[in-house]
């Protein structure tokens, strides 16, 4: 099968990269390969490549500068994955699009369901809640919408990476405790995307890993594997704070797990891994991709 992954650079789109095979040949389009703004433009480029499924791993992921980048975020979270979707109708080739927990407000106190309401906090959950609409109105019959969180990849630019460079060069860090999540590997989100086409999946899942953290727990244990594989030399101090004595442009949920259960019914494949069993994984091809 040919699976067209919208987006080169970013960590979804690397990890979909990692997964082609002799069954599914994946090509990775960047913004010089398609122009996802318009669709006349994006039909042909889908047509050329005899597209036979598309993936959406783009978008405007900057969650504190879309708060004064409005339209920009919502060209590419909403406008552009709308023209996508007609794209993929119009050639009647099933879509996969990613989303965030983001477009939840934090305050169910319990993971979140894929139907349950969407209250988004800031602009890019905003946005991301509007792509999903778009999408659930114009292609619902062959598109699957996947939300997950706390991304993270060897490629890219996420928490463990900045976490390992921070710690290498900072006395002490200061990580807040009071924002609850699910850290996900994208390797594993790839895995996913993959099976939701070969298995027809349809309609909004979500996929995560299994087990939940704050962001002071997550860096604990960045910072723990770090020293065990030599990844890190030095142990610093890291203080739990509160997200009132570090703000941002953008609010962000305080709990914003999400409930798996329909991906995992719906993909007999994919199994949930902890979240600390994959940091170790990617922290363990980290360490081997070093010179
Ligand atoms: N990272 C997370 O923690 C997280 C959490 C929840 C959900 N998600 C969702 O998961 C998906 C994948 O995220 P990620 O972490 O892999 O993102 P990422 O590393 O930030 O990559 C995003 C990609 O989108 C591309 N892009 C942006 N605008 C584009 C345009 N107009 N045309 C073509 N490509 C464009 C970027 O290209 P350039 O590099 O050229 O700018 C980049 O390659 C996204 O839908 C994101 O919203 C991520």
């Amino acid at each position: 099968m040919k699976i067209i992954v919208i987006g080169k650079s970013g960590q979804l789109a690397w990890e979909l990269n990692q997964l082609s095979s002799s069954e599914h040949q994946i090509i990775c389009l960047g913004r010089d390969n398609i122009d996802i703004s318009d669709v006349s433009s994006a039909n042909k480029i889908l047509l050329q490549h005899q597209a036979e499924a598309v993936v959406n791993a783009s978008a405007y992921t900057a969650v504190d500068k879309a708060e004064s980048d409005v339209k920009k975020a919502y060209a590419i979270n909403a406008k552009a994955v709308g023209t996508l979707a007609l794209s993929c109708k119009m050639l009647s080739v099933p879509f996969v699009h990613i989303s965030t927990d983001f477009v939840f407000h934090g305050d169910k106190g319990a993971p979140y369901l894929p139907d349950d309401d969407k209250r988004p906090l800031g602009v890019y959950g905003a946005s991301k809640a509007e792509g999903e609409r778009l999408i659930t109105k114009c292609y619902p019959e062959n598109s699957a919408i996947i939300r997950t969180s706390w991304a993270y990849s060897t490629h890219g630019n996420n928490f463990v990476k900045t976490m390992l460079n921070l710690m290498d060069s900072k006395p002490g860090l200061r990580i807040i405790s009071d924002q609850i999540g699910s850290p996900t590997y994208a390797k594993g989100l790839a895995e996913a995307c993959i099976s939701g086409i070969e298995n027809e999946l349809n309609g909004i899942h979500h996929f995560t890993d299994s087990g939940v953290a704050s962001w002071f727990d997550f860096a604990i244990a960045i910072q723990n594997l770090g020293l065990e594989l030599g990844l890190l030399d030095k142990k610093i101090p890291i203080k739990p704070i509160s997200t009132s004595e570090y703000p941002t442009p953008a609010k962000r949920p305080h709990y914003s797990v999400l409930d798996k259960s329909s991906l995992v019914k719906a993909l007999p494949d994919i199994s949930l891994i902890h979240w600390q069993e994959q940091l170790r994984n990617m922290m363990t091809t980290l360490k081997s991709e070093q010179p």
